[in-house]
């Protein structure tokens, strides 16, 4: 630890980084973070991420290998993690904890069962599917073992006066001295939820010429998710965000015709700030891939806020 990450109060580790939207979430707390080291092994995620936050450690890992005592190195007290959601998902087969997308994350759990120091804090977001898996059960089993109390979450940015909808499953796992009793009790709610204050889809807008329209043909073929700038609710934007046009993200109706939201307007909505940037090589369908894998930086930012209360 150098003196200048041994002075900050939480000390974090970003397992699956992507593109830093759970860092872009800890740098909106007033605790201040210090992101000791952050873990992906995609390339292209790695490039934005580097971009945005060149002072990071960024290891480009399996996180597969990583051992205990590697991990106990870092002295972290915050974890951070959004692993692979794909073995949870109709189009990624359903195999669960049998999925070897999986391997990674069962690593973690038995690095924390065998660590010196785990750390204080989890966080851990993954697609709502994700709830009652065999990996999940093994999640709860093991954080159980290791003495940690824990809250699950389902929320959508929706929730938070977003004209987004993106419901996902988050667990916050705080470690006590004594063994944890598990209640399963899923909240749909918190404190922090506006309810009915919805803003609108003109808020997250860019002013840009060069959008690219549908052509009629599309338009009419598919069943496409359509809304207009002063709707108060956008569909989900998954990874194939333009490369199918149905059940992947809405599409804008404006007095010029139909159109993909640009990835800055995807951003926008998925409360990245102003700040968040890419290198100019990324190409737009990289863009939408990799945002489609991140998160919903408000909803992040409301829960770690929580979870270091806990
Ligand atoms: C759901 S995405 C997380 C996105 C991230 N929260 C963000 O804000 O962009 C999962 C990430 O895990 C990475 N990943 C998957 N398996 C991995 C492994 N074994 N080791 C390291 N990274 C891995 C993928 O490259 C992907 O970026």
């Amino acid at each position: 630890m150098d003196s200048k990450e041994s002075e900050e109060k939480v000390r974090a580790l970003e397992f699956y980084c992507g593109i830093g939207g759970t860092h872009f979430a800890l740098k909106k707390l007033p605790t201040p973070i210090c992101v000791i080291a952050a873990f992906d092994i995609n390339t292209t995620t790695n490039a934005i991420y580097r971009h945005n936050f060149p002072s990071t450690k960024l290891c480009q890992n399996n996180i597969q290998g990583l051992t205990a005592s590697a991990l106990d190195k870092f002295h972290a007290n915050l974890w951070t993690m959004s692993p692979p959601c794909q073995p949870f998902t109709l189009k990624g087969n359903l195999r669960g904890m049998d999925d070897r997308r999986c391997d990674s994350f069962k690593n973690l759990l038995t690095s924390l069962e065998t660590m010196m120091s785990p750390p204080q804090w989890i966080f851990i977001e993954n697609v709502s599917a994700f709830e009652g898996t065999s990996m999940h059960t093994l999640l709860i089993q093991t954080l159980n073992n290791v003495g940690y109390h824990i809250e699950e979450y389902m929320l959508s940015p929706s929730q938070f006066s977003v004209p987004n909808s993106r419901p996902r499953y988050y667990l916050l796992a705080s470690r006590r001295e004594k063994s944890a009793t598990y209640i399963s009790d899923i909240r749909r709610s918190m404190e922090e939820c506006v309810e009915g204050a919805t803003s609108s889809i003109m808020e997250y807008l860019e002013d840009n010429d060069e959008h690219v329209f549908l052509s009629r043909d599309k338009i009419e073929k598919a069943a496409l998710s359509i809304v207009t700038p002063s709707s108060t609710s956008s569909a989900c934007f998954t990874k194939s965000y333009t490369q199918y046009l149905v059940g992947c993200g809405s599409y804008l109706s404006d007095p010029n015709g139909i159109r993909p939201f640009s990835p800055r307007e995807v951003a926008s909505l998925m409360s990245f700030p102003h700040s968040f940037s890419w290198p100019s090589q990324v190409t737009h369908k990289q863009l939408y891939r990799a945002l489609g894998n991140s998160v919903s930086v408000i909803v992040v930012s409301n829960l770690v806020s929580r979870l270091l209360t806990l």
